[in-house]
């Protein structure tokens, strides 16, 4: 497979690109807008075929990044996060005509933990759940991004569920409600820990990143599979059911 890779000069894109070329794949353009000459610094740049293009830049990059995957008839996989609601349209509307691959989070672990929470949801009947995240010092975003999909899985199989994030008020908790807790320490990479409890039973479902190769790990795994499909938007859960 030939992938252009857009935000090379990142740190996912450094990682995606090592691991891409050891599992012989071929990385066909660095794309990166701190690059200068022979490197490309954007896109329209590199004339040359390939197969997809993967994103893990920034997600102003959205337009142009749309722009050219659609002139050029490419697949594309958008790892990038933080797209306004603007950026999110323009995405659904490209993925008529292109095959768009979206999802904040690239794990294949995280997304097999959110099939299973909306299964534990649907099948363990009335409990209490609670989710705790746990991230390093530096993160901006409070709850992750990750949780709060995980809690929107879940409310999707539970009518009524509401989220409690950071709970610190006095009295007994709602049945319906999901908490939500936030840890920050250190360098941690990322946890998520959902526990449902109806008293009798306690089930505990974790996932527990160990390094960021994970996403790029996810990212070419679900690319191999975007580019044999027809134009269309795909996140992981298309891609776990798929596989
Ligand atoms: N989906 C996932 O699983 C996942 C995992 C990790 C990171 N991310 C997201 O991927 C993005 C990159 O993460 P990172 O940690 O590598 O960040 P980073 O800041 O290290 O790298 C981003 C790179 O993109 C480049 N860039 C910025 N705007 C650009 C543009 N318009 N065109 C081309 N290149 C551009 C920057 O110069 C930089 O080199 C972020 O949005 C991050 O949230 C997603």
């Amino acid at each position: 497979m030939k992938i252009i890779i857009n935000g090379a000069g990142g740190k996912m894109g450094h990682i995606l690109s090592e691991m891409a070329e050891s599992q012989g794949e071929e990385v066909i353009a660095r794309v990166d807008v701190t690059f200068t000459a022979p490197e490309y610094s954007r896109l329209e740049d590199f004339t040359g075929e390939a197969d997809c293009v993967i994103d893990f830049s920034n997600h102003k990059a959205t337009h142009e990044l749309l722009t050219y995957c659609i002139k050029k008839n490419l697949p594309v996989l958008i790892a990038s996060t933080g797209q306004t609601q603007e950026e999110l349209n323009e995405i659904h509307e490209a993925a008529k005509k292109i095959p768009v691959f979206k999802s904040p989070n690239m794990s294949i672990g995280v997304a097999l933990v959110a099939d299973l929470a909306k299964r534990v949801t649907k099948l363990f009947g009335e409990c209490d759940i609670e989710l705790i995240e746990a991230h390093h010092n530096q993160k901006l975003d409070v709850p992750s991004g990750t949780a709060l999909m995980l809690a929107e899985e879940i409310k999707d199989a539970r009518e009524g569920t509401s989220f409690n994030i950071g709970r610190h008020e006095n009295g007994k908790r709602s049945p319906s409600e999901i908490g939500i807790h936030s840890l920050r320490y250190g360098s941690e990479v990322g946890t998520h820990e959902i526990i449902f409890s109806n008293g009798l039973e306690t089930i505990t479902i974790k996932h527990d990143a160990k390094n960021r190769a994970l996403f790029a790990k996810g990212a070419l795994e679900a690319a191999r599979w975007l580019v044999k499909q027809s134009a269309g938007f795909y996140n992981m859960k298309d891609f776990i059911a798929g596989e």
